[in-house]
């Protein structure tokens, strides 16, 4: 079985999940839902960002320890997504023991290597962003160029990455590897960024300032830069290193066997250049093969302005929830966002969208079923189901293509589309006169048959997207549960008992 491993960013412990995180989130769900369902061993990570000066200072403001913070937040991140319906592997947190232990080990092999050297620095800092920006980047009014947040200028002693030293081997990867970084706009922001000369990368800071920080194994008066620790985690839960061995066997070079390297590094375009530079340079730095893909989306905003707490126009996921279920959620956020370009919030297009589900999806189940139930006693038909076979195998292919190439939107646009043609079908063959003329007995069979198949093909191509309905879609089919892309081909649905049941996605009064 071939296997895959894919994560999303891991979230500053310092805020509540919002609808950002959730579509990242969701995104990394519905393809690790889609890899399982095609019949691929997933490994899915995500998880907690948890050191660094924002989390100190969130925590001195709400009169806790950086850890009774960090217990409570990490907990929220986790119930938000069991509410989410989010099928992560494995949730890891950076204050684990585990991980703590492999940021030290890379840091003390880029050092090993002589990748690591001391100077005084002096720069302009986000805490919001966690990183230096350059004076060009702040511009004159000296603001963050990412959030509009403040910026402080820090004056102090730091190790550095000799980042710049990987500056050409990096862009030749990008350019050698045109899908390394998709999509290609995104690409393209990178090279034009590492057009520049690129800066040695600080990955330190004094203890005295920021305490809550991993130390550097060879200078504890310094903790390790949250973004190095962070990013690590990718590495940690692979099982790459074994922090507990010796340093000459701690799996670098010749690695443990392990899910190293990740399939894909999901992410939003604001931490592209975190991920797209930083990460991997430092992976060079350690001798360890870097991951195959980086894929940054776009942001969610309301309106035109992007959503921050600090505008205080935050759309909370799990209202929405409340109201209208998980599945319409998820399916919202991946049907209306072009993978990698930004995409606005506006109720009107929730709406719109949770009809698609309710009229088109919805529809073609409950008629289906009513019309087994009604004209054949509620069992499906034992015949040919092969109405609409040229439609579905297109269909098929159409979102299986766009799935695997990450243009999610337009895979599951196919498997509405799939779902209309249905209707349109059932349109054109009018089952009801059908039930009514004595020679159309096999006719109408065949009809409820290929309904049937069509639906159930149809709960696998919604599984990824809206999970619960399609596995109760499944069940009212008659099938003990979703079927698998690869036991699509032979699936037998004749004989089987239906259940109708109330509508999957009930009409909701648009108030
Ligand atoms: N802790 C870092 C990531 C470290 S990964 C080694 C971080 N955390 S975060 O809490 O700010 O969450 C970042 C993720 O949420 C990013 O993928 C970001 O793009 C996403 N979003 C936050 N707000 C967003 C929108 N309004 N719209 C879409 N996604 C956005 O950065």
């Amino acid at each position: 079985m071939s296997s895959f491993y894919l994560t999303t960013p891991i979230y500053y412990a310092s805020g509540e999940p919002h609808l950002g995180h959730a579509y990242t989130t969701i995104l990394a769900d519905v393809i690790a839902r889609y890899r399982r369902r095609a019949g691929q061993d997933v490994l899915f990570l995500t998880g907690t960002d948890e050191h660094g000066q924002k989390i100190q200072e969130a925590a001195a403001e709400q009169g806790m320890s950086p850890l009774e913070l960090c217990d409570l937040m990490a907990g929220r991140f986790e119930e938000a997504w069991e509410d989410l319906g989010i099928s992560h592997d494995r949730f890891i947190r950076t204050t684990e023991a585990e991980h703590r232990a492999v940021v030290m080990a890379l840091l003390e092999r880029l050092k090993d290597n002589g990748h690591i050297y001391e100077a005084e620095y002096a720069g302009w800092y986000s805490v919001g962003q966690e990183r230096y920006f350059t004076e060009k980047e702040i511009g004159p009014d000296r603001v963050d160029p990412i959030a509009g947040g403040p910026v402080q200028r820090i004056r102090e002693k730091n190790y550095f990455f000799r980042m710049s030293h990987f500056q050409e081997r990096l862009v030749r990867h990008i350019e050698e590897n045109p899908e390394w970084i998709v999509p290609a706009t995104r690409r393209n922001e990178v090279l034009g960024f590492l057009a520049q000369p690129l800066a040695d990368l600080s990955i330190s800071r004094p203890r005295a300032r920021i305490h809550w920080g991993i130390p550097l194994p060879w200078d504890d008066a310094q903790v390790c830069y949250v973004w190095v620790d962070a990013l690590t985690n990718y590495v940690t839960a692979s099982g790459a290193i074994d922090p507990g061995a010796p340093q000459e066997e701690r799996g670098f070079g010749d690695l443990r066997p392990s899910r190293w390297p990740a399939d894909v590094h999901l992410m939003g375009k604001d931490i592209l250049t975190t991920h797209a530079v930083y990460w991997p340079t430092l992976l060079m730095g350690a001798d360890l093969p870097l991951p195959r893909r980086i894929l940054a989306h776009g942001w969610w905003v309301v309106g035109d302005t992007k959503m921050s707490k600090s505008l205080g126009n935050v759309v909370d996921p799990l209202d929405l929830r409340e109201r209208f279920g998980t599945g319409a959620v998820r399916w919202y956020l991946m049907r209306e966002m072009a993978t990698g370009q930004d995409a606005s919030y506006t109720p009107d297009r929730f709406l719109t969208r949770y009809d698609e589900l309710s009229n088109i999806l919805g529809n073609l189940a409950h008629r289906t079923l009513s019309m087994v139930k009604r004209y054949r006693g509620g069992v499906v038909p034992d015949a040919p189901s092969d109405g609409l076979a040229a439609e579905t195998g297109k269909a098929l292919a159409a979102y299986r293509e766009s799935l695997e190439g990450y243009r999610l939107h337009e895979g599951f646009a196919a498997a509405m589309n799939l779902a209309r043609g249905a209707n349109g079908f059932v349109e054109a063959k009018e089952p009801w006169a059908l039930a009514r003329d004595p020679e159309g007995g096999n006719e109408l069979d065949r009809t409820l048959a290929t309904l049937v198949r069509t639906l159930a093909i149809l709960a696998a191509m919604f599984e990824p997207v809206t999970p619960n309905k399609a596995h109760k879609l499944a069940t009212r089919l008659g099938l003990d549960s979703v079927p698998l892309f690869p036991e699509l081909d032979a699936l037998e649905v004749g004989g089987r008992p239906v259940t109708v049941g109330s509508p999957l996605f009930p009409r909701v009064d648009p108030e």
